[in-house]
């Protein structure tokens, strides 16, 4: 029941019809039991200054913002986060006084995701497949977690320098070298975590996957697709048959979602029974 003291939280996106986070959220403050409502709020590209100085002025406690707003909002925050700095994208805004501090979840998304699964990055070699917005915040996770090597594999080698000397530099360590997509056979020999980060292979293109040799994936112990529809990608499927481990970006989803409750909610734990069902409500919802 909303009333007086409910605190209102929404997601700023351009469609946002198909986003699953009013229905996670809404399910979140229902089984904790916190007042607190999430909407779906439509704002257009030349909106979003307007609309974190409106939310702000209407006293929303926070909002999600997602494509295309990620780095369009930055600028009219308040503060910003160090990990969302370092990414250079915001996807949750928590209020404070005089504006909102802006974060990034999906980092610490993914990061609590491979945690959950067991995947240790920690000394780890690692290829990353893709240097878009979503490469950015798993090599930021790679790095930061202690990766031994990362290569970076992607279709524009451009792109990927730019993202490689950016992360190099950050840490102080040269664990990022950088490889074109059609050069993966030059790959050293050893056994690899790997992340894919691109949008090949999502739906309705599911029959796709960036690298379609299954030779590649012999080298391969641990598959991550951040694609979470389908629940299991093309790539996830070659993974598995060369033996590998895999997961999929679904888990990444759901604690991104919880990384961002729990910032609007201090002290507010959600229980890895409220996670399950979340999960299973959100799964019906999806297509593909
Ligand atoms: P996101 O924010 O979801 O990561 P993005 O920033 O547009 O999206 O990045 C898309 C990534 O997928 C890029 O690495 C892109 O490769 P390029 O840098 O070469 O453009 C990659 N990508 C998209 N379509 C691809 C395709 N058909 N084959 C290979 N890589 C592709």
């Amino acid at each position: 029941m909303i009333s007086g003291t409910t605190k209102i939280c929404g997601v700023m996106a351009d469609p946002v019809e198909h986003s699953l986070s009013p229905l996670m959220q809404n399910f979140y403050a229902e089984k904790t039991g916190v007042d607190f409502a999430y909407m779906p709020l439509k704002v257009a590209v030349e909106d979003v200054e307007a609309a974190v100085l409106g939310a702000y002025a209407l006293n929303f406690v926070g909002m999600n913002v997602t494509v295309p707003h990620k780095q369009q909002v930055m600028p009219y925050l308040k503060e910003i986060d160090e990990d969302a700095k370092a990414i250079g994208a915001v996807n949750t805004l928590v209020r404070m006084e005089g504006g909102y501090k802006g974060y990034n979840t999906d980092a610490a998304g993914l990061l609590r995701a491979m945690r959950e699964a067991k995947i240790q990055i920690a000394g780890e070699d690692c290829i990353l497949i893709g240097a878009g917005g979503a490469a950015k915040a798993a090599a930021y996770v790679l790095a930061k977690e202690g990766a031994q090597t990362v290569t970076l594999l992607n279709r524009n080698v451009g792109h990927a320098m730019v993202l490689a000397e950016e992360i190099n530099h950050r840490f102080g360590r040269p664990v990022m070298t950088v490889l074109a997509l059609s050069e993966y056979a030059l790959l050293p020999k050893k056994s690899y975590l790997a992340i894919q980060s691109t949008s090949v292979g999502m739906y309705p293109h599911s029959d796709h996957a960036p690298i379609e040799d299954p030779d590649f994936y012999r080298m391969i112990h641990t598959g991550v697709d951040i694609v979470y529809n389908p629940m299991e990608t093309k790539f996830m499927q070659y993974v598995s048959a060369a033996g590998g481990t895999v997961m999929n970006g679904f888990t990444m989803l759901l604690y991104q979602g919880i990384t961002a409750f729990e910032l609007w909610n201090p002290g507010v734990k959600i229980s890895p029974q409220i996670v399950e069902e979340a999960g299973m409500q959100m799964r019906s919802r999806l297509k593909g």
